[in-house]
């Protein structure tokens, strides 16, 4: 029987077009009520160190207001480690942060940096939070991970959602396929996401060892043409069409 695949809807850029004039509007707790509503089995935000789009009062208030699980994204820092640990989201899902990247550029390198992580790892699960560290497809980064006593693992799927061939968008895919299939294999639980969308969606979806997976800057762009509401529906649809 094929395991239910989760819809973590990422709201951080309902903030980002709030933050570029200021003010309340539009409000990225909204956004989040509106996405579970339509079906999102979770809510996911990530608060940066430089807080460009969402702001520590948008993790007050969606810790408060959300009925589904937030999906905490932080960077490694004490700073984050302590707000997450004031908040105690649902999960925190770790990931690399550089100031002067556009978006989430790469996975984090847990091999090169297991000493920085295993305090973080060890505090926010022992607090209760569901640790999830967001890697690029690589078997070693994986056997990184279990090492380091994360229970889950979210896959990169930017590369793949990035190829600029169907050649290589083929051989990216299946880097995911394996590194799903290692995850299972060494009892991590596997999530998925980054860039993408309706066409990259299928593929991702189908794969059956993953069960969630986290969606943000698509949805949140396909809502000015169609609504928040159809966005979320349409992509469902997807994903139920990829795994019945
Ligand atoms: N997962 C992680 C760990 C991310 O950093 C991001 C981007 O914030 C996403 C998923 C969602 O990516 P996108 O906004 O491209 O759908």
């Amino acid at each position: 029987m094929s395991r239910f695949l989760r819809l973590g809807v990422n709201i951080d850029h309902v903030a980002t077009v709030r933050n570029a004039r200021g003010g309340a509007h539009p409000d990225p707790v909204r956004a989040a009520l509106l996405a579970i509503e339509a079906g999102a089995d979770g809510i996911t935000a990530h608060l940066r160190e430089d807080r460009r789009h969402i702001t520590d009062r948008d993790i007050e208030r969606l810790v408060a207001e959300i009925s589904r699980p937030l999906n905490f994204e932080m960077a490694a820092t004490d700073e984050m480690l302590g707000i997450a640990l004031r908040h105690k989201p649902h999960a925190a899902c770790l990931v690399p942060e550089k100031r002067t990247e556009v978006t989430t550029e790469g996975g984090l390198d847990v091999i090169g940096n297991t000493a920085a992580l295993a305090r973080p790892i060890g505090e926010l699960g022992g607090a209760g939070i569901r640790v999830s560290l967001f890697i690029d497809p690589e078997p070693a980064q994986l056997d990184a991970a279990k090492a380091l006593g994360a229970p889950v693992v979210e896959l990169h799927t930017g590369a793949y959602c990035d190829a600029e061939t169907p050649e290589a968008r083929a051989r990216e895919l299946e880097r995911i396929v394996r590194a799903a299939a290692h995850a299972e294999a060494i009892g991590l639980e596997c999530h998925a996401g980054h860039g993408l969308s309706y066409a990259t969606v299928g593929p991702v979806a189908a794969i059956p060892t993953i069960v969630e997976l986290n969606i943000g800057h698509f949805l949140i762009g396909e809502a000015i043409f169609v609504g928040l509401t159809n966005a979320i529906a349409r992509m469902r649809g997807a994903m139920k069409a990829a795994r019945p």
